[in-house]
């Protein structure tokens, strides 16, 4: 073992109690804690009930919490109404209607900020809008969109009316965007004419329109916002500008009551096929977990001012940007651009400059800001700060001493939250005032939460220190209803591995000596680029669409700031070009991908080669694709192989 593991293991043993003052001030006490924890396990629904009732403003009360006739398609809270929108609004005008919901800074350094009063007339009038244009509830409105405020209020307009959004990250490419349209069948594409991404425009609109140029019938209306001002293209009838729909539009507008299992949204996610999977959340569930894990887990006060950097593209700027945070009626920050734009101080400056309390992003961005070194931070006023949280995938224990130290000052209890798209909300995290963190541990599930590591048999690995399959063990409000269109994958992909005993959510994870749980990773063909999930596969289908390429096989390699970089094995269409001319075909099929997909899916590496190494039945060999990238020793068999020099070729030594 090397020094550094070494190191690393010695850091992971340090567990971190919170300080007597931040207990002190907390939402949630050591008592309180184990309380929750003791009537959820007394009575699982019976405590989700409660909560419920507390949490939510109904509009018919609910008579039957959770409703198994057809597991694993639970249902919750069915016969309640409800509109999430009033829930995130109305209930704080009377007393709050002044507060500071919204504090917004673009890449520029333009700033403003919008109080509940002002978002939940901006909402109105824009849903106003949208039911004008004949948009009804369970109509699918795909989002577009740069990371605005009007992001946040399309997404509360479309909840206001019962409308399904579907955002789709703005760096995904207009190919990507097609299909989610067509996926969803939706009607409408909520856009801006660009957005601003370091000190770049990122063109929305004509992305839009390459998306729209085939198939996508059933798109009425594009609503386009004005945000950069550079000339786009408007198509009589079909687009108008945001500005003209809400001209006029009054700022009252009833909320549209829904069942509790009504869809909210969908949000795109990979998977370990090619196609990605629309993840359908439910309205009433869905909030009682996104508010409540926004409580608990970041404790919001009255007086905190709450940054999850997250893009409303995913399901961390669902629940702790547009929903959790404003149902728990917190202050939050919203910031549009790069986040080391102009400069690697950015970050620490919009804390400083708004005095950030609590400060949520993904272990990639901190070791990116970790390589700016520690004076960037010094330099900046972070002593408002006190709580940080990590999202995304595993945080190596250095990433996490230096969030602790540099950034937090040894003050901040760090919450590390294992959650995924399909959860709706954090799962597992500590609650900060309540209990001690460790160096790269998600620590325990939140009350409410039947987290448990399983064999291969599904019987629990009981020893610690032992690798299983994470499995969650009982229904829980937030989790996914389904996948869109295909309820038999949902049942494949998430239930069928332990015959519905447990929801598998594809991570391998241990538990520690206390009990504390670390996520292993990803047991499916799944990377995880930059906090973000890609289907292996899907860079893959990808890359045989192009002409040159008769046969592809992606695989991740540790990446120092990305977590994981993408890897990929080309046999090329006739001569494998060597030199000169495979740096261009790299160039091209790389530009190819980014065409395809979306820029994040670029790989990072290309290799040539002549062949695949393939099993008996004819599987391409990723366990050895992966040995190969990562320069490792080979220690598979590899007898099987039809051509042994292929080796020397995959490894690029020829
Ligand atoms: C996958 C879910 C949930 C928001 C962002 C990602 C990995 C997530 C952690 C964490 C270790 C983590 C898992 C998970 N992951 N949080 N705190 N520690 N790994 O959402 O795209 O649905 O990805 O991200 O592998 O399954 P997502």
């Amino acid at each position: 073992m090397s020094d550094k593991n070494l190191e690393s293991i010695l850091h992971e043993s340090r567990s971190f109690p919170p300080s007597r003052d931040f207990t002190a001030g907390a939402r949630i006490k050591p008592a309180d804690l184990e309380a929750l924890t003791s009537e959820a396990a007394a009575d699982h629904e019976s405590f989700w009930a409660r909560l419920a009732r507390e949490e939510i403003d109904w509009h018919t009360p609910f008579t039957k919490t959770l409703d198994d006739t057809n597991a694993p398609n639970y249902r919750w809270f069915a016969d309640g109404m409800l509109n999430m929108s009033h829930n995130c609004l109305d209930v704080h005008l009377k007393a709050n209607g002044d507060k500071t919901a919204i504090i917004f800074e673009a890449e520029n350094g333009d700033s403003h900020t919008l109080s509940y009063r002002e978002l939940t007339a901006a909402v109105c009038r824009l849903a106003n809008g949208l039911r004008a244009l004949g948009v009804q509830a369970g109509d699918r409105v795909v989002l577009y969109m740069p990371m605005t405020a009007e992001a946040v209020i399309a997404m509360q307009a479309c909840a206001r009316i019962g409308a399904v959004h579907s955002v789709v990250f703005g760096g995904f490419s207009a190919k990507s965007l097609r299909d989610r349209i067509m996926d969803a069948g939706a009607k409408m594409v909520i856009t801006a004419d660009g957005g601003h991404r370091g000190g770049q425009i990122v063109a929305l609109k004509d992305a839009t329109d390459t998306a729209l140029a085939e198939g996508c019938e059933t798109i009425e209306h594009v609503v386009v916002l004005h945000c950069t001002g550079h000339d786009i293209n408007m198509v009589e009838g079909r687009d108008i500008w945001w500005s003209e729909l809400v001209d006029g539009r009054s700022d009252q507008c009833e909320p549209e009551f829904v069942s509790a299992e009504h869809p909210l949204f969908l949000l795109y996610t990979s998977g370990s096929t090619g196609k990605p999977k629309g993840i359908q959340h439910s309205t009433g569930g869905y909030l009682l977990n996104a508010k409540l894990t926004s409580k608990w887990v970041f404790d919001l006060n009255d007086d905190d001012v709450f940054w999850c950097t997250a893009d409303v593209g995913w399901i961390t700027g669902h629940s702790y940007v547009a929903y959790g945070p404003l149902a728990a009626g917190a202050t939050i920050v919203i910031y549009e651009g790069a986040p080391t734009y102009p400069d690697g101080g950015r970050f620490w400056k919009i804390c400083q400059q708004h005095g950030v309390t609590i400060f949520y992003t993904a272990p990639t961005a901190i070791r990116a800001l970790m390589k700016f070194g520690d004076d960037v931070p010094l330099s900046h006023d972070l002593s408002k700060l006190r709580l940080l949280g990590t999202v995304g995938e595993p945080i190596n224990p250095e990433a996490w001493m230096w969030y602790h130290r540099i950034i937090g000052k040894e003050r901040c209890p760090i919450v590390d939250t294992w959650w995924q798209t399909e959860t709706g909300a954090i799962m597992m995290s500590p609650v900060p005032g309540a209990m001690a963190t460790k160096p790269g541990s998600c620590t325990r599930a939140i009350p409410g939460i039947a987290a448990a590591i399983v064999d291969e048999q599904g019987e629990p690995v009981e020893a610690p220190n032992m690798g299983g399959y994470l499995v969650i063990e009982k229904p829980w409000p937030s989790m996914l209803r389904t996948i869109w269109g295909d309820n038999d994958r949902y049942i494949e992909t998430y239930w069928e591995k332990f015959n519905g005993r447990y929801y598998v959510a594809g991570d391998s994870a241990i538990r520690d000596e206390d009990g504390y749980f670390r996520i292993m990773g990803r047991i499916d063909d799944v990377l995880n680029v930059s906090g973000h999930r890609l289907g292996t596969m899907e860079v893959e289908s990808a890359l045989v669409a192009h002409d040159l390429v008769v046969e592809a096989a992606v695989v991740g390699r540790p990446h120092e700031i990305k977590g994981e970089s993408i890897f990929a094995y080309v046999v090329p269409r006739g001569e494998r070009p060597v030199g000169e001319d495979a740096a261009a075909m790299t160039r091209v099929l790389r530009d190819w991908v980014g065409e395809e997909l979306g820029a994040i899916a670029k790989p990072d590496e290309i290799r040539f080669a002549d062949n695949l190494p393939k099993t008996r039945s004819g599987k391409i060999m990723r366990r050895l694709l992966r040995t190969i990238a990562r320069g490792e020793e080979i220690t598979q068999d590899t007898s099987t192989l039809e051509n042994e020099s292929i080796l020397d070729q995959l490894r690029g030594e020829k």
